[in-house]
């Protein structure tokens, strides 16, 4: 039990890597606070924390709207008197030719991913701070690192939130709290709805190109030395391990977890 009696806020719960993340901590002892627009499917998850003997309080909220990530504060508030590990993956894409983005697309993908990574932080920082110790860990991207033709609005959120993590986490070792970590971790595809939903990596390269998903998908595949998709259980067990006590000595990095599809 790894984190026991720690209190976790996860953003993007309601499903794929944020709700297995929940869960994983969940099974390492924590509590935690669930958080994502879909009430309903965030209240089938806290169903299922709770039913393995943790607290969980599922919030609607829209991470990229400043009134809604208020609001969100003040309901924790009432039910937590501490925060210890935030999680942010909520997130998006929408892929477009550069050209064709209309700039309320663009913008929604920046706002959603990158924005409100900031919202969501700034907000539950001050609550980490009280704890003199604590972890904030967000899911970017390998396109955060690599570039990403026909998806310049979701690379360019990526790499924004790497900016903000390694920044962020020198900012607070110098501001008096050198316990807090920041990271990020950087996965390529991996097996959600964000790949595969219905507006799924697969149907916007599939409607974009005119080939059939199954020639998209052995791409991706191919690009992955393992040739596979990664598993949403393989980024939770990375977010365990830097909200441990293990990883107290890892701070500002971005961590690839990509079957080698990429070395820097
Ligand atoms: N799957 C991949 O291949 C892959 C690879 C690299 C990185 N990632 C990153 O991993 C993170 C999780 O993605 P995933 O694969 O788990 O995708 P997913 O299955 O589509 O889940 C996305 C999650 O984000 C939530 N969300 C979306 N917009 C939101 C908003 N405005 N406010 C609050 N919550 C919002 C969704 O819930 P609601 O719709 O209920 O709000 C859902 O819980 C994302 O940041 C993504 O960029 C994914």
């Amino acid at each position: 039990m790894t984190l026991k009696n720690r209190v976790a806020l996860i953003t993007g719960a309601s499903r794929g890597i944020g709700r297995s993340v929940a869960t994983a901590f969940a099974t390492a002892g924590a509590d935690v606070i669930l958080v994502a627009r879909s009430g309903k499917a965030l209240e089938e998850v806290a169903g299922e924390i709770v039913k393995m003997g943790r607290q969980a309080f599922a919030v609607s909220c829209d991470v990229s709207s400043g009134e809604e990530v208020d609001e969100l504060n003040k309901k924790v508030s009432k039910s937590f008197d501490r925060l210890d590990i935030l999680v942010n993956s909520a997130g998006i894409s929408k892929r477009s030719r550069f050209l064709d983005y209309d700039d309320e697309t663009w913008f929604e993908v920046v706002r959603v991913n990158l924005f409100g990574v900031y919202l969501i932080t700034k907000a539950f920082l001050p609550k980490i701070e009280k704890t003199g110790s604590g972890r904030i860990i967000n899911i970017a991207s390998v396109a955060g690192k690599a570039p990403v033709p026909f998806n310049t609005a979701y690379s360019a959120s990526k790499h924004g939130v790497l900016g903000l993590t390694k920044s962020l986490a020198s900012e607070i070792a110098q501001s008096g709290f050198p316990q807090i970590t920041v990271n990020a971790i950087c996965p390529y595809f991996v097996e959600t709805d964000m790949l595969r939903g219905k507006n799924g990596y697969h149907a916007q390269m599939a409607a974009m190109s005119g080939k059939p998903e199954a020639e998209i998908e052995k791409r991706i595949t191919g690009q992955n030395l393992q040739k596979r998709v990664l598993e949403p259980q393989e980024i939770a067990a990375m977010a365990v391990y830097l909200a441990s006590d293990d990883a107290r000595g890892v701070t500002g990095q971005a961590f690839n977890i990509c079957g080698g599809r990429i070395f820097h």
